[in-house]
């Protein structure tokens, strides 16, 4: 059964919810190692107080009995504790009583750079908050979640996944001075996969290709607006001669420039992909936009934000190529059960006598 995840939850709503189907029976997960990750998104340089209401957990409401997989779907749910703020403004059903806390008034003044005012035109809605609220990327702590399930995957597999943001010192000046200036920043992250054997993904299709998958999945998280893979943009200033990889009497690589992807296929090196992100669209000195209601030109929407979430990011590009490698790993080793998995790995790796 190929990997598949499914999810839901908006910003401000209840829960965030997933759903992982087509994991193997009997793969040991850690709770602890799950909320670790969630926390980790949540720090970083630059975010908003936002993250001290949330301290996200994570629960599990079917697929695991005694912390092993049974190879049934398996429903990750975390929870939004600021939805108590939110109860009659995000209430899924119509609300009772007077309108009280926050989102009782509607949103008319969509951000530059933002889902607000695609996203009204699109899907019909005349508060921006009916589209702002999804298109947060606060749903990524349960795509987090899934992540570290793909890990533990991994893990049985001798593969790691690590991602970080670049320049982190020369970041965080960035940020304070952005901050300063009531401004905000972006910046680039870089994720790492060891461990990995050659063979995931295949050229047969685009869909297949391993770059192709890893790319859009990091170029499917918010504010990620490049992605490369290995050398990427730089190679194409290079010669051939200067560009490739040489290959060694034991079939490994001198250097890495092709990030441990070729024709689609990871080739043994490490797997190293690299995400640019854009300054977050939220300033508390807003953009010039309209105001919906009354035509009339307005100050962009003002609400409490991030002043950079590069760091954040790194959390959820690794959660996203962790996410794609033990899918592609999935398909290459099957199996019902994880021994299955790890049995198919180790005689595939006897085969073509990799490490
Ligand atoms: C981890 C993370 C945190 C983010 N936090 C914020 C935020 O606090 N304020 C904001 O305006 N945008 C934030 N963004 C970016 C917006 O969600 C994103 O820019 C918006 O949905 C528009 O999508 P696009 O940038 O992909 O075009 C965040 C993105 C990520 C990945």
């Amino acid at each position: 059964m190929t990997l598949r995840l499914a999810s839901a939850g908006e910003s401000h709503g209840p829960a965030l919810v997933a759903i992982v189907t087509g994991l193997p029976a009997g793969l040991v997960l850690d709770s602890a190692a799950i909320d670790a990750d969630l926390a980790r998104r949540q720090e970083g340089y630059g975010r908003s107080p936002r993250q001290r209401i949330e301290q996200d957990r994570v629960e599990v409401m079917a697929g695991l009995r005694h912390g092993r997989t049974l190879g049934t779907p398996l429903a990750l749910v975390v929870r939004n504790r600021d939805h108590e703020n939110w109860a009659w403004g995000m209430s899924p059903w119509p609300p009772e009583g007077e309108a009280h806390g926050k989102g009782t008034k509607p949103v008319t003044l969509p951000r530059p750079g933002h889902a607000d005012l695609a996203g009204i035109q699109k899907f019909g809605h005349e508060d921006v908050r009916d589209a702002l609220e999804r298109a947060s990327a606060r749903h990524t702590a349960v795509h987090v979640a899934a992540g570290a399930v793909a890990k533990a995957l991994l893990g049985e597999l001798g593969i790691a996944v690590r991602g970080a943001a670049l320049e982190e010192d020369e970041l965080r000046a960035r940020i304070d001075e952005a901050r300063k200036d009531r401004d905000t920043v972006g910046g680039v992250v870089e994720v790492r996969a060891t461990g990995v054997p050659p063979g995931l993904g295949s050229y047969a299709t685009k869909e297949d290709r391993l770059d192709a998958r890893l790319a859009a999945s990091v170029m499917g998280i918010q504010a990620v607006k490049g992605v490369e893979i290995g050398d990427g943009f730089a190679l194409a200033a290079l010669r051939g001669s200067e560009a490739h990889d040489e290959i060694g009497a034991d079939r490994r690589r001198t250097s890495n420039r092709a990030g441990g992807i070729e024709a689609g296929v990871s080739n043994g090196e490490e797997i190293v992909v690299r995400a640019a992100m854009k300054p977050l669209p939220t300033l508390m000195r807003p953009l010039r936009s309209v105001d919906l209601a009354t035509g009339e030109p307005a100050d962009a929407l003002v609400e409490r934000s991030d002043v950079a979430a590069v760091e954040a990011l790194a959390v959820v590009a690794e959660a996203a190529i962790a996410w794609e490698l033990a899918a592609a790993a999935k398909e290459k080793f099957g199996g019902d059960a994880i021994g299955d998995l790890v049995a198919a790995h180790r005689a595939y790796c006897e085969r073509i006598r990799w490490r």
